[in-house]
């Protein structure tokens, strides 16, 4: 069995921060979400990835490697353009042969791993095995009908009046039938090559396609809210560890996490929250659910339910939540100026000021 990792795409709904990285490298509890998904592959038994990558290929390569630090053998397969997952399928042909496969859209998050979809895959001797799951808002996903006996009756992508709520998780299992899938379709209104009509073409042509609900949390990460989500899906299972210093004048509970180098001065943590190594944190707050990446400094600020990536300062500011701050970014008072919001953003931010 091998793996198909996409990690392409352009992360619109992450903006500014896919505009200069790629989504599936946006942190969770300081680690690429992307790399969650690599270990899960690795836990199932699987060694040989293909990994598909666009305009942020080169950050990935950087990140990833040749996958031997996850114990896996990767291969990159350069994908020209955002032509659709099931595109994907098409220019990994090569690399996928005819083995049965795991594709593992880089983005999704799932927590429990991939073992078990890969034994029932095996197990039912289908050409398909697609997880589902219930959503709030269908209309974002690709969706399945479902009939009495749990047998999918149809499937649709982003339909504007879903037929269920159930979503199609960016988890799936494919025998080499859906080669010839993705070959017979044609793209969508979107311009794409779709995997849920790639799908239903196996349905329709009488291959054997059948589906399991994910009682366990999944999240695509494509979103902000859902990515903080996650955040805190990860950091309520951290294992406490302070490698760093935190001085007597701190107030530290809950679970945290102190990295190496990091320093903690007069300040009050409430985990779960990571601190990345090198990272100062001086007269502040920082509150549950919390992820602070490495070389950051966080001083007379208060601030939580948020992500921090590395390098970024914040000054004198607060309260600051439900928040995503990218690389090298600098939140601080405006100076001698009151009630004045004095901002510097890149195209496609996102500023939600206090009324
Ligand atoms: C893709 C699939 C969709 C699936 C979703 C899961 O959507 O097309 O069927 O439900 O991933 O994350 P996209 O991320 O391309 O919008």
């Amino acid at each position: 069995m091998k793996a198909l990792v996409l990690a392409g795409g352009k992360g619109t709904r992450l903006r500014p921060l896919t505009h200069t990285s790629a989504k599936q490298l946006v942190p969770v509890a300081n680690k690429p979400v992307l790399f969650y998904g690599l270990e899960a592959i690795r836990d199932a038994g699987i060694r040989s990835v293909g990994v598909v990558i666009g305009d942020t290929g080169a950050e990935v390569r950087e990140a990833v490697g040749d996958g031997s630090r996850f114990g896996l053998d990767v291969t990159y397969i350069p994908q020209e353009a955002p032509l659709g997952l099931a595109h994907c399928v098409l220019i990994a042909r090569e690399f996928l042969r005819d083995d049965p496969f795991v594709m593992y859209l880089g983005d999704n998050f799932l927590v429990g791993g991939i073992s078990g979809l890969v034994d029932a895959f095996h197990a039912g001797r289908c050409d398909a095995r697609i997880l589902l799951t219930k959503v709030a808002e269908p209309q974002f996903y690709g969706v399945a009908e479902i009939g009495p006996q749990g047998e999918i009756r149809g499937l649709q992508e982003k339909p504007e009046c879903p037929r269920s709520d159930l979503a199609i998780v960016g988890v799936y299992t494919f025998s080499p039938a859906i080669h010839e899938a993705v070959r017979a379709i044609r793209p969508s209104m979107r311009g794409e090559l779709e995997i849920t009509d790639a799908i239903q073409w196996l349905i329709d042509n009488g291959f054997r396609v059948n589906s399991h609900l994910v009682s366990g949390y999944w999240k695509d990460t494509g979103r902000l809210r859902d990515i903080l989500e996650c955040n805190r899906i990860v950091l309520e299972q951290i294992e406490p560890e302070v490698a760093g210093t935190v001085d007597g004048l701190s107030e530290v509970t809950g679970r945290i996490i102190v990295e190496r180098g990091a320093v903690v001065e007069n300040s009050l943590l409430r985990g779960p929250i990571v601190v990345g190594a090198d990272t100062k944190i001086i007269s502040s707050y920082v509150g549950p659910f919390t992820s602070i990446g490495r070389g950051c400094v966080v001083q007379n600020a208060e601030i939580e339910y948020s992500i921090v990536l590395d390098g970024s300062s914040v000054d004198g500011v607060s309260r600051i939540a439900h928040s995503l701050i990218g690389r090298n970014v600098e939140v601080s008072r405006a100076a001698g100026v009151s009630n004045t919001h004095e901002l510097m953003v890149g195209d496609h931010s996102k500023i939600q000021v206090k009324a």
